[in-house]
């Protein structure tokens, strides 16, 4: 039998909802889950970068639809979570989006502390929550981007720190309550990555800042859609990634 000169067609699953896909590692997520899915739903707050994000996608092969809402905001949560609780069906969401705080508590006010509170963990609860039936259709599965802080006793990590410890409490109750409906709940710890956020928080320590030497947006991606692609009997709950560079003793 002659070898086919047809391009392989590759069986596309239904919608990716992603937030924080205007930057980072949510726009990487986007991209790579673009080549795969059918369509991808992405939300973040500067419309400019996530209709570049979404050109992007769509020439991954897949269509895109874009939501501009601050995640902060209990009205437009609400409002978000309400229309994508209409999706017929979601293969896969990621909780990307979030927001670094660092003051120690003594200078943190409580509208930093609320917001922070706000964006990284109920915004995730409310969007899960609302997508359980699509994500249920979907035969989908739920990703929350962590971090590394989790677990590690610093100073100044109370909002940023409290956020994720209550991000991975999320995540890992939602495991137990999702399984018998067919899902999947995967958190990923993430080091330093090379983001935005990442450049931020070394402008503000006043630290030299070599993104080179840190996690790069799409490894991340590449390793998040693996460990998806996975068949559905097999789970991955938790993914530890670090910067291998910024571990190697000087040379
Ligand atoms: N970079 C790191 O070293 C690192 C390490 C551990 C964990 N993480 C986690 O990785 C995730 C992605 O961060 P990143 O590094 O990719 O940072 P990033 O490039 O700054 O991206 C953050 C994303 O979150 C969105 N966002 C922030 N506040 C929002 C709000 N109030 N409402 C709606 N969207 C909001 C941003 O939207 P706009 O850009 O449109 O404003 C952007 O799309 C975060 O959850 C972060 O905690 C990052």
């Amino acid at each position: 039998m002659s070898p086919s000169t047809e391009s392989p067609s590759i069986e596309r699953r239904a919608a990716a909802v992603i937030t924080g896909a205007s930057s980072g590692v949510g726009s990487a997520l986007a991209l790579r889950f673009a080549e795969t899915v059918e369509r991808v739903i992405l939300i973040g707050r500067d419309a400019a970068r996530l209709q570049a994000t979404a050109r992007a996608a769509e020439q991954r092969g897949a269509s895109s639809a874009c939501h501009v809402a601050q995640l902060e905001s209990a009205t437009e949560l609400e409002a978000l979570a309400a229309q994508l609780a209409r999706l017929p069906a979601v293969s896969v969401l990621i909780h990307a989006a979030g927001e670094f705080s660092s003051e120690p508590v003594a200078e943190l006010e409580p509208e930093v502390f609320d917001r922070v509170l706000r964006v990284n963990l109920r915004a995730p609860y409310l969007l899960s929550r609302a997508l359980l039936g699509p994500l249920q259709q979907g035969a989908g599965d739920i990703v929350f981007i962590n971090s590394s802080v989790v677990g590690q006793r610093r100073a100044g990590l109370a909002a940023y720190g409290g956020s994720k410890a209550g991000l991975m409490a999320l995540a890992d109750s939602l495991r137990q309550e999702c399984n018998p409906l067919g899902l999947r709940v995967l958190s990923v710890f993430l080091g330093a990555t090379a983001t935005p956020m990442q450049r931020d928080i070394h402008a503000q320590q006043a630290r030299p800042y070599w993104p080179q030497a840190l996690l790069q947006p799409e490894d991340v991606a590449q390793l998040v859609h693996a460990a998806l692609a996975l068949p559905r009997g097999a789970e991955v709950t938790d993914l530890h990634l670090r910067p291998a560079a910024a571990h190697r003793p000087p040379q």
